[in-house]
């Protein structure tokens, strides 16, 4: 895998990412046992660039790139010539004459693409408008640690269908032959192209359900996940979006239709009390921190393949 960009898990096979979890479990259990710095990058220096917010993303790269030996950048858009309107291709260029990696969040996923074909460093997708990919691995990490397994896994989406973190998360989960529900309102579920792409991505037996119907998407469900109701770049949709999210709250009501031994799940950050409630987000199955805590490993075992 060295030297490829990582923008969706879409051009990765099942084998290559089960290899980036193995990875990512050695280095969990290698700092767990106090060896904190692993010299993977040998001091290459890799961009973490910047054009979101971001607090899990950018110190979990921060800290990994640090943890494997290497010197991390961090840039926000703004303090760049980007700013200004240097175009991203010659910025990507520039880019490449100085580091070995780029890590980076935008909102459009085509920035990604150009940057990704004018440098030859590898460019590591930090969330863009359609993809999360280092979420998802990070995610798949703690559904294999607490399920045991991710092969016939049911996952259910609550929420927004069309969301980057759910598009990611069901690439992931039905490469490795899980089953994946997504409840959402039939205006913000996810295309049909995408749920076709999806399906031929997948790994045999893997089934993709889509329901308007939250109750039915959680009943067999190992896994409840969910996600903000407005991602960062769709605020002018606020208003509607809070009106017609409503009843896809995941709170004690929805997770007593759920299996007892259900994980819930939530990327990060949560806007508690709308998608979802204290008692849940805060509750016995939830598994949010070990998500969060995930995103180190599992970015660390992805930086040492890729890069
Ligand atoms: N989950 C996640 O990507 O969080 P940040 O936006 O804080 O990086
Ligand atoms: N869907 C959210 C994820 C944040 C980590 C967003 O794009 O804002």
């Amino acid at each position: 895998m060295k030297g490829r960009d990582l923008l969706t898990l879409a051009d990765f096979t099942k084998e290559e990412l089960h290899n980036i979890l193995r990875k990512s479990s050695e280095m969990k259990s290698d700092l767990k046992c106090g060896n904190y710095i692993r010299p993977y990058l040998g001091g290459k220096t890799v961009i973490l660039l910047f054009q979101k917010p971001s607090t899990r993303t950018r110190v979990s790269f921060d800290v990994g790139v640090h943890q494997l030996g290497g010197h991390p950048l961090y840039l926000g858009w703004n303090d760049l010539q980007l700013g200004r309107g240097e175009t991203i291709a010659d910025t990507a260029r520039t880019f490449d004459v100085y580091a070995d990696g780029i890590v980076a969040r935008v909102f459009k996923h085509t920035d990604l693409e150009t940057m990704a074909a004018c440098a030859r460093a590898p460019v590591i997708n930090a969330l863009s408008d359609a993809a999360h990919p280092c979420q998802a691995l990070g995610d798949c990490l703690t559904i294999w640690e607490k399920k045991g397994r991710l092969e016939e896994v049911n996952v259910a989406f609550v929420g927004d269908g069309n969301d980057n973190v759910c598009r990611s998360l069901a690439e992931a989960v039905m490469k490795f032959g899980g089953n994946m529900t997504i409840a959402s309102p039939t205006k913000y579920q996810l295309p049909s192209s995408y749920a076709d792409s999806l399906k031929k991505g997948a790994s045999k037996g893997a089934a993709l359900t889509l329901t308007e119907d939250p109750k039915a998407a959680v009943k067999n469900a190992d896994v409840v996940y969910t996600d903000v109701w407005v991602s960062m770049g769709q605020e002018a949709e606020n208003q509607e979006r809070m009106a017609t999210f409503k009843a896809y709250q995941v709170n004690s009501e929805l997770m007593s239709h759920a299996p007892k031994d259900a994980i819930v799940m939530h990327c990060l950050p949560a806007h508690r009390g709308l998608e979802i409630t204290d008692e849940v987000i805060d509750g016995k199955n939830s598994v949010v921190w070990d998500q969060a805590e995930n995103r180190l490993h599992a970015q660390k075992g992805i930086m040492a393949l890729l890069l």
